[in-house]
């Protein structure tokens, strides 16, 4: 169970895997993720569900390797398996005929974008993207969001390739030239998120975000996705991970996601990526 039946490096240190895992692909909807746990000796950790294939009773799953469980996850082949995959978890994004809808996706954050607007275009939603990097060749998914938007805008932040600057700075100037906008999806880095919420406030535009606090269980059971929305507690992993970006009190989530930077940093240096799999304590 859950053989990875193919692996891609689809940017540098971002893969997109799919695996084998039949219940979860016949059952998923757009917007839901999984938690996985690689080996006996590995945290849990989330990633969206970018796709799924019920006939082949796969999975499509996108990531960078960027701390010690996803570099694990970057090593294995075609072939192993992953030890835990639970899901599909979340709840499903709300869908319906917004109208026009801003799908924005920074870095690898572009991964959850895609099924959200599938989704949206499913239910007859124009769609314009906009794909943010810090490079050109940092950019992914942009071949598949142009099959599903009537326009995209790439930026980078060194101007590379497409716009040169943050893809907040491109929603601003669709939104000051008088593009009717009636619903904006924003995923990436919290402080894009936090970005996009300021930048559409003012204008009352219904934005939504994917947050991604630190997650263990995915079911509710831990508190460690807990986030503040409207000044009320809620658990990302059960409530979320979308909420309404005007809501969201982003200072909790920087302060909840930045509570392990220590024992993350410690843990990269007292185990070398080449002696995790399976070696650790
Ligand atoms: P990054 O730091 O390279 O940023 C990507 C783009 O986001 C930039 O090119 C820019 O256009 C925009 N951006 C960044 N900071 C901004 C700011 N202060 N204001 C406005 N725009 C800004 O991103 P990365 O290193 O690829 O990381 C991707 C991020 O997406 C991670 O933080 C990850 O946790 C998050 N992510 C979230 C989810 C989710 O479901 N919520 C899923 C995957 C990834
Ligand atoms: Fe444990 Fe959400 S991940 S409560």
């Amino acid at each position: 169970m859950n053989e990875i039946v193919s692996r891609e490096e689809i940017a540098p240190r971002t893969f997109e895997y799919h695996v084998r895992a039949p219940e979860i692909a016949r059952r998923r909807k757009a917007g839901q993720f999984v938690v996985l746990r690689v080996d006996e000796h590995g945290e849990r950790f989330p990633l969206t569900i970018v796709s799924s294939d019920p006939d082949e009773g796969t999975i499509e799953l996108i990531f960078q390797a960027v701390g010690v469980s996803t570099e694990i996850l970057a090593e294995m082949q075609v072939g192993d398996e992953i030890l835990d995959l639970a899901g599909p978890l979340g709840k499903p994004t709300h869908i319906e005929n917004f109208g026009t809808c801003v799908v924005m996706g920074g870095g690898y954050g572009m991964a959850p974008v895609v099924p959200i607007a599938q989704a949206l275009k499913d239910a007859g939603n124009t769609l314009i993207g906009i794909n943010g990097a810090r490079s050109k060749e940092n950019v992914i998914l942009e071949d598949r969001l142009r099959e599903i938007c009537e326009r995209v805008e790439v930026c980078t932040d060194d101007g590379t390739y497409g716009h040169h600057g943050f893809v907040t700075e491109v929603l601003a100037e669709l939104i000051e030239t008088g593009e009717q906008i009636d619903f904006v999806l924003a995923v990436g880095p919290t402080p894009m998120m936090r970005a996009v919420a300021e930048l559409t406030r003012p204008y009352g535009i219904n934005t939504v975000v994917s947050l991604n606090p630190i997650m263990v269980d995915g079911t509710g059971m831990c508190g460690g996705c807990r986030v503040e929305v409207g000044g009320e507690t809620k658990f990302a992993c059960v409530d979320g991970p979308e909420f309404d970006a005007h809501l969201v009190d982003f200072d909790v989530l920087m302060k909840r996601q930045g509570m392990y930077k220590r024992q993350e940093a410690e843990c990269e240096r007292v185990t070398p990526v080449s002696q995790k799999r399976g070696k650790r304590p």
